[in-house]
């Protein structure tokens, strides 16, 4: 698959989301109403299948979610189900890539997701989020 360059069209980023929770799901539908394309993967297949009707393109694996995308967000439930998931998403992956880490995963996971990040050539933003959905 191809997927429109965040260089051709700077303002329109296409964000991979890993996560599909009660988070997740609700950054994804606010980033398609922005007119952004949104890949969508969620470990429960099912709790990301609802996206597509929104316009979000629905993957089977985190790498294949994250091929192509300018944006990584993970929105997951803390830090080992983030670094298994970045393990997967690992062969997807290239540098320049901006990887935005939303998960609450504590200030010693986020140490190490920020050195695996610059392992792999990432721009890593560490921007976890309060508040509720
Ligand atoms: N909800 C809130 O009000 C709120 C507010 C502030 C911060 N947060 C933080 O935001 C993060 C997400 O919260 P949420 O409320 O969206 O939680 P959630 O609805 O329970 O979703 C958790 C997500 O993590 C995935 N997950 C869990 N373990 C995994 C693993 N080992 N590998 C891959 N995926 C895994 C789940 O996949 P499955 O669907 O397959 O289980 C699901 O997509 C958490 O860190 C939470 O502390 C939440």
């Amino acid at each position: 698959m191809t997927t429109a360059s965040f260089a051709d069209d700077p303002g329109r980023p296409t964000v991979a989301v890993l996560g599909t929770g009660i988070m997740g799901s609700g950054m994804a539908r606010n980033l398609l109403g922005a007119g952004l394309p949104v890949r969508a993967w969620n470990r429960t297949r099912a709790r990301a299948e609802p996206l597509a009707a929104d316009g979000a393109t629905v993957t089977d694996t985190a790498e294949e979610a994250v091929r192509g995308a300018d944006v990584i967000i993970t929105m997951l439930n803390d830090g080992p189900a983030v670094t298994e998931t970045l393990t997967a998403a690992a062969g997807g992956v290239r540098p320049g890539q901006i990887w935005m880490q939303s998960s609450t995963v504590g200030i010693e996971a986020t140490t190490g997701l920020a050195h695996r990040a610059a392992g792999l050539g990432l721009v890593y933003l560490d921007a976890p989020v309060s508040g509720t959905r």
